[in-house]
């Protein structure tokens, strides 16, 4: 499919196979563990094992490595997907840098099995300003960064990067790739959880890699192939399926975002209101505004009178689902105040989701 089509097009057809009589729009999922071999042997290209072949993921592939402009490989979570990439690529005595203010568990993955690999992780503010890249293997970029939505300059950074010798690999789990393509803007591989917004109906745990990198691809193949991590034939049907309305649900909830954002600031409960629509890059960088907002209330207890308040609003660690949802970060340890909220927008209707959360502040403010 040509990238002239428009971002709904796109969501929808990328990937299918062309119209055969009889058959379904969307091809169902295959599901085998083993497939039948050729009595005499297996054959090279036919598929023989779950682990490494499946016609449904390879489907789900080609759809999402279209939408991001290189080859994918699918995974059964967006945190296999980043370990895959960090396993194939570093070795003791490498040197990687990631995100201070991106999401949790990488860091976490980092101090402890890569440490224990000999990995030297540096840690940047994703907003900058980043030291020297001279010695690093890797540089992790997450843009915008989950949950203080602060952007890099994906271009400038991977310029400077890889001068000085290291690979660029972007987390673009709250862009998608409909609103972001940072292979095209210089990076070397696209790390994302398609648990968030692109499956978008919080009802499965995907992840996945993509690249035009021969040898990254090979790499993580080998890696997942040995390492296990894929994701269901039902779960890369779903996704594929879900991802026809990707454009359509990204269009509402950025709409609502925006909306949000404004209800927020003012409101005299909400503090520190943080979108990325407002930022010069954003715009530059991305073709949708994602429907994250980010914000403070006074407490832990204003928020949970927030929550119980609310009618449409559902407390949740998640983002980027059909459904509304909020979770107040310092519960699982994000360095940020104890009343900070990701706020996700769902697709109800805007001018619904601004009453109830008029409402449910209102309430809150009574504390
Ligand atoms: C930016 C980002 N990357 C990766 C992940 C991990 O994805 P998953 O939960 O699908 O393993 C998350 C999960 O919240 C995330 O927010």
């Amino acid at each position: 499919m040509t990238t002239q089509y428009g971002d709904s097009t796109r969501s929808l057809h990328a990937g299918i196979p062309d119209p055969v009589p009889g058959a379904p729009m969307l091809p169902g999922p295959v599901f085998a563990a083993p497939y039948h071999l050729d009595p005499e042997g297996y054959t090279p290209g036919v598929d023989g094992y779950g682990r490494g072949d499946n016609p449904t993921r390879r489907l789900l592939e080609s759809a999402i490595g279209e939408l991001e402009g290189g080859d994918c490989l699918a995974f059964a979570s967006g945190q296999a997907a980043i370990t895959a990439l960090l396993l194939s690529v570093l070795r003791s005595g490498d040197t990687l840098m990631i995100p201070s203010d991106g999401y949790y568990n990488v860091r976490s993955f980092a101090a402890s099995t890569l440490a224990q690999l000999g990995v030297t992780t540096v840690e940047a503010p994703t907003a900058g300003p980043y030291p020297s890249f001279e010695g690093v293997r890797l540089v992790l970029l997450e843009t915008p960064a989950n949950p203080g939505l602060d952007l890099v300059d994906i271009a400038e950074v991977a310029r400077a990067a890889h001068a000085a010798g290291a690979l660029v690999a972007v987390d673009n789990t709250t862009a998608t790739p409909l609103s972001q393509r940072p292979l095209e803007l210089g990076a070397d591989v696209v790390v994302a959880s398609g648990t968030k917004a692109l499956a978008g109906h919080s009802d499965m745990l995907l992840g996945y890699a993509a690249t035009n990198s021969a040898d990254l691809l090979d790499a993580m193949r080998q890696f997942r192939t040995l390492g296990g991590a894929v994701p269901s034939p039902f779960d890369c049907w779903l996704a594929r399926r879900s991802m026809g309305t990707l454009a359509l649900r990204l269009r509402q909830q950025s709409a609502s975002g925006a909306a949000v954002a404004h209800l927020l600031r003012e409101h005299p409960l909400a503090d520190n209101v943080r979108w990325a629509g407002d930022s010069d890059l954003a715009k530059r960088q991305m073709r949708i505004i994602p429907g994250l907002v980010s914000f403070e209330l006074p407490s832990a207890e204003h928020v949970a009178a927030f929550l119980r308040a609310s009618a449409l609003v559902a407390a949740a660690t998640s983002f980027g689902g059909l459904h509304s949802s909020a979770d107040r970060r310092h519960q699982w340890g994000d360095s940020v105040p104890p009343g900070f909220v990701r706020f996700s927008c769902g697709v109800e209707d805007t001018e619904d989701l601004l009453a109830d959360l008029t409402q449910a502040l209102d309430t809150a403010a009574k504390l």
